[in-house]
């Protein structure tokens, strides 16, 4: 059974170690003089960047996956820096050493002016592929079995000896659209991560349905985001985070989040944690039609675990909150495993007296919400120690 409290040393460890992080870094990414378009796109890059572009013949790969192959796994960091274009490509990342992928930018910090986007459209509707992970524009794990969802309440059985893939994977600056259809129509996945350290740092991810996986022991940090879909379009087994992020819904269906909590012999916090976001229709022509229809999400099994912290939600969200899963049986919240939360959260979505009555949606208290109170408290490692979360950019808690 999972465990949710934290013992107070940790939480005490982790406020300090997060107050530091505040005030030791400085304010803009390490590599936005390497993503400023230059005369020599590599000025300001660190050793080890290859450049991706579709146009100049001096580039070194035209395509981001050739860079991405030609990559030796051997302990050594390596940076792609991609000029602006639309890419129709699969991206898979299994290298284990740090990776991190720019998108040439002059506004780092803002997400809406990206200049890369790369496409893919599958969806696995009928049976068409034999699992979803087949569908999605970027995967991050090491071996093919990592990365499948598989089914039933413990989903794919990936191997035990499977190793750890990429340590510290980063994107800046790049939009993921996964365009197989403009409805929910069956898994179409924007990225996928299992068994590996990702953080996406002012990037988009957008389809319909389950658009960001977070599979088995994947570990993913979303800073300054837009993530768009309709159905379950967050949805995993492992631990993601995702801050100052707007999310967007593009109709309503299942609900927002869908998460998969496994029993472990170590206390965990698998789950999804949406902090200081956004909950709003994706656009005004649609949001008049989406006024109290959109759940918070739904128990995928019944150890699933989300919690909204400091989130603002617009009128598309139901008023009762999180909904029932039908054909899973075990979706209330007095077993004591099964968490489904919120936090503060405001705007014309939230209603109190409704989320009580409806008797599904934990309202936490501050002393509750202390326990998932940064990445440093959630990310943990088999057996509580404290995690290693340096592949969390430490500029991302200033921006
Ligand atoms: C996890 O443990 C709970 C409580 O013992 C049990 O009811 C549930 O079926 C288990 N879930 C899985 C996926 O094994
Ligand atoms: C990794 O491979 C590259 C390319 O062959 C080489 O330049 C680099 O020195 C290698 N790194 C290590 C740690 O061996
Ligand atoms: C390589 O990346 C790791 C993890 O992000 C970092 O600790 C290390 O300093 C980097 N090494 C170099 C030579 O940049
Ligand atoms: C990713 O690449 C690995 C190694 O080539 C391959 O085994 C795997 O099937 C690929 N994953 C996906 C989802 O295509
Ligand atoms: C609004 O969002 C919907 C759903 O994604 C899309 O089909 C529609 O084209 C968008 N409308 C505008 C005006 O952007
Ligand atoms: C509640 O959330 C708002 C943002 O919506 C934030 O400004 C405020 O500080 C939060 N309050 C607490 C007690 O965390
Ligand atoms: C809330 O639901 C639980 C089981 O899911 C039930 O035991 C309890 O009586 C319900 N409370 C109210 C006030 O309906
Ligand atoms: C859940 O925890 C509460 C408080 O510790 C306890 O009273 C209750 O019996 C537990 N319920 C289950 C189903 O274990
Ligand atoms: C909140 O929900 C209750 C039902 O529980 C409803 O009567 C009330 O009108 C709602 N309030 C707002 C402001 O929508």
């Amino acid at each position: 059974m999972n465990m949710i409290q934290t013992p107070k040393r940790w939480a005490i460890t982790s406020a300090i170690l997060f107050a530091s992080f505040r005030t030791t870094f400085a304010s803009t990414s390490i590599y936005s003089a390497c993503q400023a378009p230059t005369p020599d796109p590599l000025t300001g890059c660190p050793p080890n960047t290859f450049w991706v572009s579709q146009t100049d013949c001096g580039a070194d790969f035209t395509t981001i996956q050739g860079a991405i192959s030609s990559l030796p796994d051997n302990n050594t960091n390596y940076t792609i820096l991609v000029m602006p274009g639309i890419y129709v490509e699969q991206l898979n990342v299994t290298r284990s050493a740090p990776l991190t992928i720019l998108g040439q930018t002059s506004t780092p910090n803002a997400q809406e002016s990206n200049t890369v986007t790369v496409y893919w459209a599958a969806a696995n509707a009928n049976g068409k592929f034999s699992d979803n992970a087949f569908t999605s524009v970027l995967t991050v794990a090491p071996t093919l079995e990592a990365s499948l969802t598989g089914s039933g309440p413990t989903g794919y059985p990936v191997p035990a000896d499977t190793p750890f893939g990429c340590i510290d994977f980063r994107v800046y600056n790049i939009d993921f659209r996964n365009v197989a259809t403009e409805f929910s129509a069956g898994p179409s996945l924007a990225v996928s991560v299992s068994r590996a350290n990702a953080g996406f740092y002012f990037s988009g991810f957008y389809s319909y349905q389950d658009t960001v996986y977070v599979g088995k022991l994947g570990n993913a940090y979303f800073y300054r985001n837009t993530i768009a879909g309709q159905t379950d379009f967050l949805y995993g087994f492992g631990t993601a985070w995702i801050q100052h992020s707007q999310i967007q819904m593009r109709s309503c269906g299942g609900g927002v989040v869908a998460w998969k909590g496994t029993n472990t012999t170590f206390p965990n916090k698998y789950g999804v944690y949406i902090s200081d976001s956004f909950l709003n229709a994706a656009n005004s022509s649609i949001a008049p039609s989406m006024i109290g229809k959109c759940y918070l999400g739904r128990p995928w099994n019944a150890q699933h675990r989300s919690v909204y912290l400091n989130t603002y939600m617009d009128a598309s969200i139901r008023p009762q909150g999180y909904e029932k899963w039908s054909s899973n049986p075990l979706t209330d919240n007095y077993n004591n495993y099964t968490v489904m939360a919120e936090y503060n959260s405001s705007g014309p979505g939230f209603n109190l007296s409704a989320r009580i009555a409806g008797n599904l949606t934990i309202e936490f208290t501050a002393k509750q919400a202390r326990v998932y109170r940064t990445p440093l408290d959630v990310f943990m490692t088999p057996g509580g120690a404290q995690p290693d979360i340096s592949w969390i950019d430490p500029a991302a808690y200033t921006w």
